[in-house]
């Protein structure tokens, strides 16, 4: 395993939308062992693909109970409501309250290539929002903008 270099707020892998991955090899797991590291290294609850430079369809969690690799994610559903401060591994100490739903259902593949489903509450269901935005070049500094200009 190996720590990845985090992309930073201003570099354009974080802005472009990544692609399906279409084959799971052992550069898939060497890149999901490293994210996971890379993100554990530096206290976070989640990364993205971009986020190590890389615009493929692939994100880590661990929200303390273990690390969730997801490969392909979709959103299936979503319910409820909760705000709560958030925060990015690519934007350092910079943390906005973000409403979110309360409850997500997510489908993806594992790094065997079998599809899965998962439901997330509270900072998992946050978590997966947060990442799943990464893949298509949405920060959550976006989502906080939207938030506020609707108030
Ligand atoms: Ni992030």
């Amino acid at each position: 395993m190996a720590l990845r270099n985090i992309v930073k707020l201003g570099d354009d892998v974080l802005r472009k939308k990544c692609r399906a991955v279409t084959m799971i090899d052992s550069k898939t797991h060497q890149l999901l062992d490293d994210m996971a590291q890379t993100m554990h290294a530096a206290n976070g609850v989640g990364l993205a693909a971009p986020q190590v430079g890389l615009l493929k369809r692939i994100v880590v969690i661990d929200v303390g109970e273990g690390v969730i690799e997801l490969i392909n994610p979709e959103i299936l559903s979503f319910s409820g409501e909760q705000t709560d401060d958030e925060g990015c591994l690519s934007v350092p100490d910079k943390f906005l309250p973000v409403t979110r739903p309360n409850v997500v259902k997510v489908r993806a593949l594992d790094r065997y290539g079998k599809s899965f489903t998962m439901e997330g509450e509270g900072l998992l269901a946050r978590a997966f929002c947060h990442e799943i935005d990464h893949l298509d070049g949405k920060m959550f500094l976006d989502v906080y903008k939207e938030q506020q200009k609707n108030k």
